[in-house]
Parts: C-alpha cells; structure tokens; sequence
C-alpha cells in the first residue's frame, strides 16, 4: 500500500494531512468479513504453524500486492486459506479481538462483523461454539481494551454456494443469538456460484429472521453483471441494507435510489477486485450526489490491506470531500447501521459527535 495512495487505480493521492483526519475521525465499519480481516501478521503465524515451517507464500498471497489486482473469483479462493488455520474456539476467540483491537487503533468506535458459521469438525467445534467463540472475542476486547473500544455487534452470513438447509439453521441460530448481540443476516458468496435463488430459497428465510425475531437484513447485491432480475425482487422485498451493488442497470440503480434503501459501498474491494473500473469511476460519486444513505465500508482489510481511514481518504482526494462533509459520512454511516436503541447507541452516539 502507497502511504498516499498514489497506486490506487485512477484515485486522487491523498496527503498525509487528509489520512491523518480520517485515522482521528470517529468511524464506523457495517461491511467487514471476520475471516477477511484477520490480521496480516497472526495469520502468517499461524501458516506457518499449520505448514510446519515450510514456505509462507500462500498466507502472502491473501492480501492483493501492491499494484495488483484480482477477479473475484480469485479473490474467493484466498479464503480458504484462512479457513484452513483460523481453527477451534480459542482461535476464532483471537482473530476477533484482535480485529477489533486494529479497528479501534483506526479509530473505528462501532463495527459490525459478520460471518459465515462453520463446524471445525476436526477440533470438535460446533456452529453455536464457533458463533460463541466469536462473541466472546467481543466481550473480550470490551474488557481488556486499553485505548479506547470499538463497540462491536454481529451479523450471521449465508453463503450462495450452500444449501437451502444450512441457511434455515444460519436463520435459526441468528434467533437464538439475537438478544446476545447477534443483529442481522447477510447474503454472501461467490455469486457465480448461486445466483437466481432469491425467491425460492434465500427470502424465506430471511423473512422469518425477521419476522421470529426483528433480524436486519443485509445482501451482497450486483456483484456481476446480469443480476438485474434477482436484484429487482431484492428491492421488491424490502432489505434493511445492499453490499456493493457494482452492476446495476441505469433502471434498477433508479429504482435503488426511489427505494432509499441504505447501501455499504467498499470502494477498494471493487476496484482491486475489478468489479469498478477505477475509484475515480466508482459509484460512490454517483451515490453521495443524489444524497443516497450509504456506508464508506473495507469488506476484507486482509485481501485489500485497506482500514477505513485509508478508505475515506481515498474517497475525500478522489471526490473533492472537506473534512465537514467526510465527518457527515461518518454519521451517516452510522445511521444506517443495525445497532438496537440503548446504552451502547447512545456511547457510540456520544463517539461520533465529540470533535476529533
Ligand atoms: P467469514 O464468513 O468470516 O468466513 O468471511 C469470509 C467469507 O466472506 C468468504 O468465504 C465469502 O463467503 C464472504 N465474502 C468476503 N468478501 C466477499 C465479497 O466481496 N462478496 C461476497 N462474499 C464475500
Ligand atoms: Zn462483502
């Protein structure tokens, strides 16, 4: 990562005075992956442990060099190796805090994390043990933070490529969590793996998630090209929040904006993934123009090696922000967000409202 962004593809270099801002302001994360923003140097550890010594070369490899970039597709098979290490209770217990630790040093006051349940049959671990070790990773950061915490709640993931089956008991574990810090649901994968199955499949059960026990909803929408007809019984049904929506046809993106249904748009994920051409040509502009609500977000700060601040400085140079409009986004961020009405809001609240 150049310091100043000058690799980014098509973005205006950001100064070191508008990274700086962006690392003080107080922010707030809708759109990170807890397997995609492990941190950098716990998993070469912990490749190197799984590898017994032998080359780090495809725990490197996650993260998108320099100058690079990556299909999506290809951005998916990285997962598997973090998959492949970050194995048992005690584990997913650490790669949690210590994404909330990186969080709150870039100045994040309020993150919401979601992933994809999974057994570790290998190590004994369950779905609900793998959902408490997560949580307890929060609960664990709230009380050993030393500079400052980053709130955190949590959204349970769906992946395309499963069957209708493993969604049912992501939906029905996602209830069971709900008052113990569990907020929403997300549709996530390879879309080129699952596509056309909103209606049959996906919106059953997101419906009763929300209707058993007011679950949000979030989807990974748009992702390629010719998802125009899925995305239209998206937005027909109603969802609290869209991730990405890189390819929309110029009539679905009105009827997005009719719908004012909040959006997490990732700015790095698209362009490094070549879903967007550059970020000077990212949505993004289009969006903040029409005054559409919507969330400056990282999706995997693993793959991209980009925190939230290097985000927003990258969108304050590209698109000609001042630093009232960029605090704006922040809050704006935040009023999208799944956090229920209480204490934490109103600390997070307090957070963001307090001068940097
Ligand atoms: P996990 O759910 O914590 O294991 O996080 C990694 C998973 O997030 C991946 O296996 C993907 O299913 C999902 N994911 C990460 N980035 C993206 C994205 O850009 N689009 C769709 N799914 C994603
Ligand atoms: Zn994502």
């Amino acid at each position: 990562m150049a310091p100043n962004g000058t690799s980014a593809v098509g973005a205006q270099p950001y100064t070191e005075e508008q990274l700086d801002f962006c690392r003080r302001l107080p922010k707030v994360e809708r759109h990170a992956h807890l397997n995609g923003s492990v941190r950098q140097s716990t998993l070469q550890e912990l490749y190197k442990k799984t590898s017994e010594g032998t080359s780090t070369s495809s725990a490197a490899s996650v993260a998108i060099a320099k100058g690079d970039t990556r299909n999506l597709s290809e951005m998916f098979a990285v997962f598997g190796v973090v998959h492949h290490v970050v194995r048992g209770a005690e584990l997913l217990t650490r790669v949690t805090r210590e994404v909330l630790e990186d969080m709150s040093a870039d100045g994040v006051v309020y993150a919401e994390l979601r992933t994809t349940p999974r057994e570790h049959q290998d190590v004994g671990l369950d779905k609900r043990a793998y959902i408490e070790a997560v949580l307890q990773g929060i609960e664990e950061h709230r009380r050993l933070a030393k500079d400052g915490v980053c709130i955190a709640r949590l959204i349970l993931s769906i992946d395309r490529k499963d069957p209708v089956t493993v969604a049912e008991d992501t939906v029905n574990l996602a209830i069971e969590y709900s008052n113990r810090g569990v907020v929403g649901l997300d549709l996530c994968g390879d879309p080129a793996l699952g596509w056309g199955r909103w209606r049959q499949d996906w919106e059953p059960a997101f419906e009763r998630g929300r209707k058993q026990a007011g679950l949000k909803v979030t989807l990974h929408a748009a992702e390629m090209a010719g998802m125009d007809e899925e995305m239209a019984d998206m937005l027909a049904w109603g969802p609290d929040s869209l991730g990405h929506v890189c390819f929309l046809s110029p009539g679905e993106e009105l009827r997005l904006f009719e719908s004012r249904t909040p959006v997490e748009l990732c700015l790095s994920s698209n362009v490094l993934s070549k879903s967007v051409e550059s970020y000077s040509a990212h949505h993004f502009g289009r969006f903040l123009e029409r005054g559409h609500p919507l969330a400056i977000c990282t999706d995997d700060v693993l793959v991209f090696s980009s925190p939230l601040s290097r985000e927003y400085a990258l969108a304050m140079s590209t698109f000609g922000l001042d630093e009232a409009k960029v605090t704006d986004l922040a809050r704006d961020a935040f009023e999208t967000s799944f956090l229920e009405k209480g204490r934490d809001y109103n600390e997070v609240l307090a957070r963001l409202r307090a001068p940097s």
